[in-house]
């Protein structure tokens, strides 16, 4: 049987591009209400019409630039007095800016900082109140295999998304009891808008954000009692090294 969330409200960082917004869209199609935010008031709006168009559930746009701790502060806080609760929190807003620490540069550390972990640290801690009210509350934060894996590159991407997985786990030990679960989704490549100029027709091999969108149904499908607090995905078949 098809999950069915209706009744059930969530926010989603990042959602309108990529992973955010198919995640969007499938939670939408499962009957519920989500706010679509970016930091593109443009976007914002248009992906949120659109994903609404969807149904049966329904969508609303609040932009948000999760590096501006007030902001998120408002984001949570529309959520709430649009759909009168909250129960699903997805911080999945991130970005990475590839260079070996020689050629990193101070600006470039700082936004990946500020946008990877000081983000979902304001959401999250927005949120927590909230979720803690409701019955079958969750926060999925959105890490990486390069929160596992490092890479030459990967200083600052490296650095947030270990830091994430850390974060992460430490949240789920404090809100395990307080009815919140907390998961750590861990993709390999997913052919998005994150990489320059993507999505690129010749990196089908990868994943799409549908298979995501399609994973974290499968995690709200799972019962109280149970939680995947950590799960890695990669494409398949990736090219041979
Ligand atoms: N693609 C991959 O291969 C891959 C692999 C593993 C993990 N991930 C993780 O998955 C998450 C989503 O990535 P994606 O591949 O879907 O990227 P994407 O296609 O580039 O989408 C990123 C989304 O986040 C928004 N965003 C960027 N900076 C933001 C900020 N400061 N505040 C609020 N929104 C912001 C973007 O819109 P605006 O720019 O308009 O704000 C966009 O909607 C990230 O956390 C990423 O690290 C991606």
């Amino acid at each position: 049987m098809a999950l069915d969330l209706t009744g059930r409200s969530a926010v989603i960082t990042g959602s309108t591009k990529g992973i955010g917004r198919a995640v969007a869209a499938a939670l939408v199609q499962a009957g519920a209400s989500v706010v679509v935010s970016s930091r593109t008031a443009s976007d914002v709006a248009a992906v949120a019409e659109e994903i609404d168009a969807l149904g049966p559930g329904r969508a609303i746009g609040i932009p948000c630039d999760v590096r501006d701790r007030e902001a998120c502060e408002r984001l949570i806080e529309g959520a709430v007095e649009a759909f009168g609760s909250l129960d699903i929190l997805v911080n999945n807003a991130g970005l990475g800016r590839f260079a070996p620490l020689q050629e990193m540069d101070h600006e470039t550390w700082d936004q990946q900082i500020r946008t990877n972990l000081d983000g979902v640290f304001y959401c999250s801690k927005a949120a927590v109140p909230h979720l803690m009210r409701g019955e079958e509350s969750w926060i999925i934060n959105l890490g990486s295999l390069a929160g596992r894996n490092s890479f030459a590159g990967g200083v600052a991407y490296n650095a947030t998304k270990f830091g994430l997985r850390g974060m992460t786990e430490a949240m789920m030990l404090d809100l395990r009891h307080e009815g919140v679960r907390v998961t750590c989704i861990m993709p390999g490549s997913v052919n998005t808008h994150f990489f320059e100029g993507g999505p690129h027709p010749e990196d089908d091999w990868k994943l799409k954000g549908e298979d995501l969108a399609q994973l974290v149904l499968d995690l709200l499908a799972f019962p109280p009692r149970a939680l995947p607090s950590k799960i890695e995905i990669r494409p398949s078949m990736p090219p041979r090294k």
